[in-house]
């Protein structure tokens, strides 16, 4: 039996995997601090976290040996220092794929939504400023027939293309690598400024951390939209902030944020934007499943067994 700290209570039925190993909980669901993820990562065989954990250098060395495997309930692993888990020899697992057709609705919520501008519509209306229908009220533009732009061609990525198609949509789309597929863009400038909307999908990484600068944002149309569901740093927040509210850009649909769970103000108070807090796997089928698939990561790299989440050890 290993002991397996758990740093926040999962969704039922989503740690079954590790029946028959010690859990290390805490009574209640408060998070812990950094002082204390260190510490309590002294005496585990596994950890099982979330993207608000902080698993860094100091938590992973505090760890080792003993610890064998950080989990980590999410496909983003950039609150994991993976390069130095891999040093220490601590595997590390996400949950790619279980969260990807949750995550692309969410995309295409945020992609009709901002594109027909329902977040001040409703606003308004619950304010009590409706005051009838008008012929020159709330108009957005048609996703129909409209370009979408995808910036990161992976598992999200496509899935967001594939439901473009349906609504009628031109899709183009760019990453590092040729996908060899028709709407493939080398050059990232290109899809900036042919794009209706441009759709985040990329990992956040030092080559993609403000990925979507003020020089970008330059190159959008004014009457394009940018969405984000893939990390808030991979936009400067401020420089989209000023593009929303000079009208150069004319909406965004955001799940992601810079310094969550901080809003920057100028967001908060930007026109024509829509803003979620960080839900695109938020569906109880898909947090089961993330839950499930990392603790069953876990499980197997404490049996010997490699799993298929595995990202590092690499081979
Ligand atoms: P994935 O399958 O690994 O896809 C990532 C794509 O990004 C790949 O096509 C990759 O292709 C491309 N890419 C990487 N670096 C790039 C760069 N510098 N420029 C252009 N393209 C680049 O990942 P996924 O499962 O789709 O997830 C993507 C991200 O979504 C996650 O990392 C996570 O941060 C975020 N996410 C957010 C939520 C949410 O709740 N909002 C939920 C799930 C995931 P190349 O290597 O060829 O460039
Ligand atoms: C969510 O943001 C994830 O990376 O799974």
């Amino acid at each position: 039996m290993s002991r397996v700290l758990v740093t926040r209570r999962l969704p039922r039925g989503g740690l079954d995997p590790l029946a028959g190993h010690e859990l290390v909980q805490r009574p209640d669901d408060a998070p812990l601090d950094h002082g204390e993820l260190v510490t309590a990562a002294r005496d585990v065989d596994a950890v099982v976290c979330l993207l608000t954990d902080r698993i860094d250098a100091e938590v992973l060395e505090a760890g080792a040996p003993r610890l064998r495997v950080v989990a980590n309930v999410a496909v983003g692993l950039d609150n994991v220092d993976v390069e130095v888990a891999e040093r220490l020899g601590i595997a590390v697992c996400n949950t790619p794929g279980v969260l990807t057709e949750t995550t692309a609705d969410l995309a295409f919520l945020l992609v009709l939504a901002s594109r027909r501008l329902a977040s001040s519509a409703e606003a308004d209306l619950r304010a009590g400023r409706w005051e009838g229908w008008g012929i020159n009220q709330y108009l957005g533009h048609d996703v129909h027939g409209a370009t979408l732009g995808i910036v990161g061609y992976g598992r999200i990525g496509r899935a967001v293309a594939r439901r473009a198609s349906g609504f009628g949509m031109r899709v183009l789309h760019h990453s590092r690598h040729p996908t060899g597929e028709p709407g493939w863009v080398a050059d990232l400038d290109g899809v900036l400024t042919e794009a209706d909307v441009v759709s985040l999908h990329v990992p956040l990484a030092g080559e993609t951390r403000h990925l979507i600068g003020r020089r970008e944002l330059g190159l959008m149309k004014p009457t394009a939209a940018l969405v984000n569901t893939a990390r808030g740093p991979v936009v400067d927040e401020e420089a989209l902030a000023d593009a929303l509210h000079a009208g150069t850009l004319f909406a965004a649909g955001l799940d992601v944020y810079e310094h969550e769970p901080r809003i920057h103000p100028r967001l908060l108070g930007a026109p024509r934007t829509v803003l979620l807090p960080h839900v695109g796997s938020a569906s109880v089928a898909t947090r089961t499943a993330m839950a499930r698939l990392a603790a069953e990561g876990a499980r197997a790299v404490l049996a010997g067994e490699r799993p298929p989440n595995l990202v590092v050890p690499r081979r």
